[in-house]
């Protein structure tokens, strides 16, 4: 580990929170059953620091209900393994042959792919590009809703150029043509507050392994209580087994089989440390090593930076290409000659690279996490400094 400089976290963050191994480790030693399966205290206190952990989260993702001290149904807090399959989920249970989806270039291939096999499948959608900061002008969505339109879902923030868009005003527009909302999370849960109601969400899809600190593997959708959603997958649940059918009621609806436990405790020890640190904090900690690398880069010849411009409105990951070299070049030096870790390519977002003209090749990504010190910030500055140099 000594000597290694992680910039890649918006892949996963790493490493995790020690609280995170040592929960892990304690629970599963001592509460490994399944949950919900049989009345022993061990399956019970299992069960507990499931429905626990669905509450918690039900709250982070749901600020303005607490603070007027509505409820709102945790068990509408569901988990997957990631994103994708949150995604996933999502899509499959809205949209059928004939519906209409409305979407954005800046999606995750999570996002890109299952609605391009809808389509195959009947359906209809609309990709609306952004500006050429990245930002999707809410106007552009109301413009794409159609009659048969039965989901928007959008990238809240991307995973290569930082951009954030303004989920509040798409909301809004969903709302006022009552069509339900979708936000990918993947990079802004735990990083930026999300609140569903504020922005009238109706699923939200997040992942437990990037700024929530769980281990990979974990994932979720919050479901808002007027929102539906069809079940795509069947099968036992623990309870009502007679039932021949898979149950309606949630979290059974979208949540099927074993549950990870394991992950689950992971994730809920990696909610607890940023809670504890406080999001703001670590936000703040992020933004500035993230303004110090921009301002570093944009000052060497021969690297362009692609970013959100505005850095109030943005999570802590940029992209960057250095003139003659191919990216993934540049990445492998990174690495071997620096310990500089990154991600090259095109960062499963093919639609965001193609707008901001780095396709095919793509870009360096670089992606800033809590335990980044300005030191690692200045080495990557410097390594990249060298490299153009090679060849400007
Ligand atoms: C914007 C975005 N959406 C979705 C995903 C998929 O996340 P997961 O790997 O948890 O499925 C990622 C992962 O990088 C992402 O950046």
């Amino acid at each position: 580990m000594d000597g290694i400089i992680y910039l890649d976290n918006a892949a996963t963050s790493f490493p995790k929170p020690d609280d995170v191994h040592e929960k892990m480790g304690s629970f599963y030693r001592t509460c490994g059953v399944n949950p919900g399966r049989s009345g022993c205290d061990m399956a019970l206190q299992a069960e507990e620091m499931v429905s626990g952990t669905r509450k918690s989260l039900t709250r982070f993702f749901n600020a303005s209900l607490v603070q007027k001290g509505i409820s709102k149904d945790f068990n509408r807090l569901v988990f997957t393994s990631n994103a994708t399959h949150s995604l996933n989920i999502i899509l499959k249970g809205t949209i059928h042959p004939g519906d209409h989806v409305v979407t954005t270039w800046l999606e995750h291939n999570s996002v890109i792919r299952p609605v391009n096999h809808l389509v195959k499948l009947g359906a209809e959608a609309t990709f609306v590009k952004p500006d050429a900061d990245g930002y999707v002008d809410p106007e552009e969505i109301r413009k794409a809703i159609k009659r048969n339109t039965k989901l928007v879902i959008v990238n809240h923030g991307s995973n290569v150029i930082g951009v954030v868009q303004d989920i509040k005003a798409i909301g809004a527009v969903c709302k006022a043509a009552g069509v339900p909302f979708a936000v990918d999370t993947a990079q802004t849960a735990g990083v930026i507050p999300i609140d569903m109601a504020e922005s009238n969400i109706s699923f939200l899809a997040f992942t437990g392994h990037k700024s929530l600190f769980g281990p990979t593997g974990t994932g979720g959708i919050c479901v808002a209580d007027d929102a539906t959603i069809e079940a795509t997958m069947w099968g036992g649940t623990g309870v009502k087994s007679a039932y021949p059918y898979h149950l309606e009621e949630y979290p059974y609806r979208l949540e099927a089989g074993t549950s990870n436990i394991l992950g689950i405790a992971g994730l809920s020890a990696g909610h607890e440390w940023i809670s504890k640190r406080g999001v703001e904090n670590i936000y703040r900690h992020e933004m500035e090593l993230m303004s110090l690398l921009e301002d570093g880069l944009r000052e060497i010849r021969g690297v362009k930076v692609y970013a959100a411009p505005n850095k109030s409105l943005r999570v802590p990951t940029l992209s960057a290409t250095v003139n003659g070299f191919d990216p993934s070049d540049v990445g492998t030096m990174l690495d071997v000659d620096y310990n500089v870790l990154t991600r090259t390519g095109l960062q499963c977002a093919p639609l965001i690279h193609e707008h901001i003209g780095t396709a095919p090749h793509g870009t360096i990504r670089f992606s800033i996490g809590p335990f980044n010190t300005k030191e690692h910030v200045e080495t990557a500055i410097r390594a990249m400094g060298e490299i153009a140099a090679q060849r400007n």
